[in-house]
């Protein structure tokens, strides 16, 4: 292929598409999941990888916002895509009020995603709308379905948990989905309103300690995506315990596919570190390479 260094590497692996809004609906307070058919980039995606997403003809916010692939359901044509979003600023208010049949222009896949992680446990750590690109993830690792072209292949993990923090139980989304995978769902919220009154970190905490396997390299993985400070405190204890551990960063971006180096971030070398750009570097990075 192209030199991997040039932005064309990646922008001509990616497919951009305009696709009508085949559903919207609300599925937690300010949270949204919106389904598109599009097989071009549904058929490829790979979990932990994402898209570019605009709003068709508009100038405000004239650029695409990331949005991590949530899920890809079988639809006449193929796949369509679900992507959950949290209502945040302009581009999700629009979107938000968008109905069914208006045109978003999409690219992707973007990103690296996660690798097949074989272990025997793999806990996935999620705050705030941070479970959206673990959905994918837990169905296959949990060898419900394959993703990518030509399809991965992950020998099944006997265990999957979800770690899942937010402020208050209304706005958790998703939880139905992974348990209906068979994703034993551990929640924690700040307002004590469902599970454990506290922070997700502390679920971490108490699954690893408990573990048997604590120590053993490839026994338990550890994979964490939501607010900065929540992975890195993630990060620090998977540390501890000497647990493996994936962050997926949700660092601001602008192109998507490797020009404007809007979304860098610090990253760990051989010697010291150097600026790597999330969107085609990562989202997913190791993380003991994150300088926090
Ligand atoms: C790889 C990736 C995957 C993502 N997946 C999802 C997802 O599945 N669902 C979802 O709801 N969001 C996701 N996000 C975050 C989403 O892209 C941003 O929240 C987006 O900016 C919202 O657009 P907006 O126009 O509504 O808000 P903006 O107007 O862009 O932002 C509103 C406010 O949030 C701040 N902000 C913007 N982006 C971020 C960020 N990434 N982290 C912290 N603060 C930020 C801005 O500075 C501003 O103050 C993802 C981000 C990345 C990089
Ligand atoms: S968003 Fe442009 S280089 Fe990453």
């Amino acid at each position: 292929m192209s030199n991997p260094l040039h932005a064309a590497h990646y922008a001509d692996s990616a497919r951009q598409c305009r696709v009508a809004i085949a559903e919207n609906v609300q599925v937690a307070r300010d949270t949204y999941r919106v389904r598109l058919h599009c097989e071009e980039i549904a058929g490829r995606i790979l979990p932990g990888q994402f898209v570019m997403v605009r709003l068709s003809g508009c100038n405000d916010p004239l650029l695409g916002r990331p949005l991590a692939v949530y899920d890809v359901v079988p639809d006449a044509a193929g796949h369509a895509l679900d992507l959950i979003y949290h209502v945040k600023g302009r581009f999700t208010t629009r979107l938000a009020r968008c109905e069914r049949g208006q045109p978003l222009d999409l690219w992707g896949p973007l990103g690296n995603g996660f690798p097949v992680l074989p272990c025997t446990h793999l806990v996935m750590v999620a705050g705030g709308v941070g479970q959206t690109p673990f959905l994918t993830l837990a169905k296959e690792h949990l060898g419900r379905q394959q993703f990518g072209a030509p399809p991965r292949s992950v020998v099944p993990v006997p265990r999957v948990t979800l770690c899942f923090g937010a402020q208050s139980h209304e706005f958790m989304a998703g939880i139905a989905d992974f348990e209906a995978q068979g994703v034993d769902v551990r929640l924690a919220t700040e307002d004590g309103s469902a599970g454990q009154r506290g922070l997700v970190t502390e679920l971490l905490e108490q699954i690893l300690a408990a573990a048997p396997s604590t120590g053993s390299a490839t026994a338990l993985r550890v994979v964490c995506c939501g607010p900065e400070a929540m992975m890195r405190t993630a990060a620090q204890i998977a540390a501890r315990y000497q647990v493996p551990c994936l962050v997926s960063l949700e660092t601001p971006m602008a192109c998507g596919i490797g020009i404007c180096f809007t979304c860098v971030a610090k990253i760990r070398q051989k010697s010291g570190w150097d600026y790597k750009r999330t969107c085609v570097e990562g989202p997913v990075f190791d993380a003991r390479d994150v300088c926090w």
